[in-house]
């Protein structure tokens, strides 16, 4: 009977593909099925706390998925300066998204020891955060085991840059098997957060030989982040990316961008390429299109090169492979 039943679990994994590198939303259900409640309520606390906690970590998922895809290792402590943590970006990777993963796993292990990866716990609190900042709730996929490579050589190259153009973007995210409509749904994540000065300082001060100003941005907007954000400023000096609703998770982001209040050039591209404009403007007038786009997205986002099986690891501490 035993064997019968044995037999029976292995027909479904291989009919549903779970042998075979996919993750599953119930991936967990036998062996820790009080996961997604224990994450849950280390995410509220450190919520709580802060509220950095939120766009930290979203940033931080978007982050690990794309360098090595979805394997914790951008979790990985280093002495040495040189993990992936430590490349060249890491100055604006806020320790309370770490340190959000690291209680949440602590958390995890005290009910579930040696089961459950960083990478699913860090999945899991990805869409927590977004539910916390009042955005909309989703499943998630489970079955993620966690990397053995972090390195500070092997970011280059794999995360955007916030003077990319479409195309750029486009090339970018279709590497990591996004769409266009993956990408501008994406990117919404920038209604919550901060960016420091620098990111976008080309776009006040240097723009072009013809116009100091980025002329796409609107010039009472452009006078405001001047303000904010004067030449040679303080480097940690941070503003809030939606400058309308800075702590909701909304569509005012593309509401920003039709109105010219895109910080990054690679936000306000979104609008001013006609290729995505339609996209942005049907985001802008429609939440749950918005919703439902940065659902799908998220979704994808979270399969981008993930080990399953027997591949990696589950670490144990998620700063350090076991
Ligand atoms: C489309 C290309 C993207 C570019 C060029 C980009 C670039 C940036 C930059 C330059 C910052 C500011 C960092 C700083 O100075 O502190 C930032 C912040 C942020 N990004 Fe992106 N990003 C992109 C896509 C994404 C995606 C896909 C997500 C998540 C799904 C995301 C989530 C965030 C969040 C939440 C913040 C705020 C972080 C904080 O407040 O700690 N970004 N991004
Ligand atoms: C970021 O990386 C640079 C260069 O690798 C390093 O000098 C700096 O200390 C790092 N900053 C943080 C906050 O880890
Ligand atoms: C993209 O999809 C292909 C086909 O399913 C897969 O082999 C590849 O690993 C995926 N790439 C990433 C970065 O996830």
């Amino acid at each position: 009977m035993r064997s019968i039943v044995y037999w029976l679990i292995t027909v479904v994994m291989v009919l549903t593909g779970n042998g075979n590198g996919q993750l599953v939303e119930n991936f967990y259900a036998s062996t820790c099925p009080m996961v997604e409640l224990v994450v849950k309520q280390a995410v509220d606390t450190k919520v709580s706390q802060t509220f950095t906690t939120i766009p930290a970590t979203l940033r931080l998922f978007f982050h690990d998925c794309f360098v090595e895809g979805c394997d914790a290792s951008v979790i990985i402590a280093s002495p040495n300066g040189d993990a992936e943590k430590d490349a060249s970006d890491n100055l604006s990777l806020a320790g309370d998204g770490f340190d959000t993963v690291i209680k949440a796993k602590q958390a995890v292990e005290s009910v579930c020891p040696g089961v459950v990866s960083c990478a699913d716990v860090l999945a899991i609190v990805a869409r927590d955060v977004v539910v916390a900042a009042g955005g909309p709730l989703f499943n998630v996929q489970l079955g993620r085991r966690d990397g053995l490579i972090s390195q500070a050589s092997r970011v280059a190259g794999n995360l955007p840059l916030p003077t990319f153009n479409t195309n750029q973007l486009n090339t970018m995210f279709s590497r990591h098997n996004l769409t266009e409509l993956d990408m501008i749904a994406l990117s919404g994540a920038h209604t919550l957060g901060f960016s420091h000065c620098n990111r976008f300082a080309n776009r006040l001060y240097s723009f072009s030989s013809s116009s100091k100003v980025d002329p796409s941005l609107n010039p009472t907007y452009a006078q405001q982040l001047m303000d904010a954000c004067p030449q040679n400023v303080d480097p940690n000096i941070a503003i809030n990316m939606d400058p309308e609703t800075p702590t909701t998770f909304d569509n005012v982001y593309y509401q920003n961008l039709v109105a010219g209040k895109g910080l990054f050039t690679s936000d306000q591209v979104l609008f001013t390429d006609p290729s995505s404009r339609s996209t942005v403007n049907n985001f802008a007038n429609n939440l749950g299109d918005f919703n439902q786009a940065f659902i799908t997205a998220m979704r994808k986002l979270g399969q981008t090169g993930v080990k399953t099986g027997n591949q990696g690891e589950i670490r144990r501490d998620c700063t350090s492979f076991n």
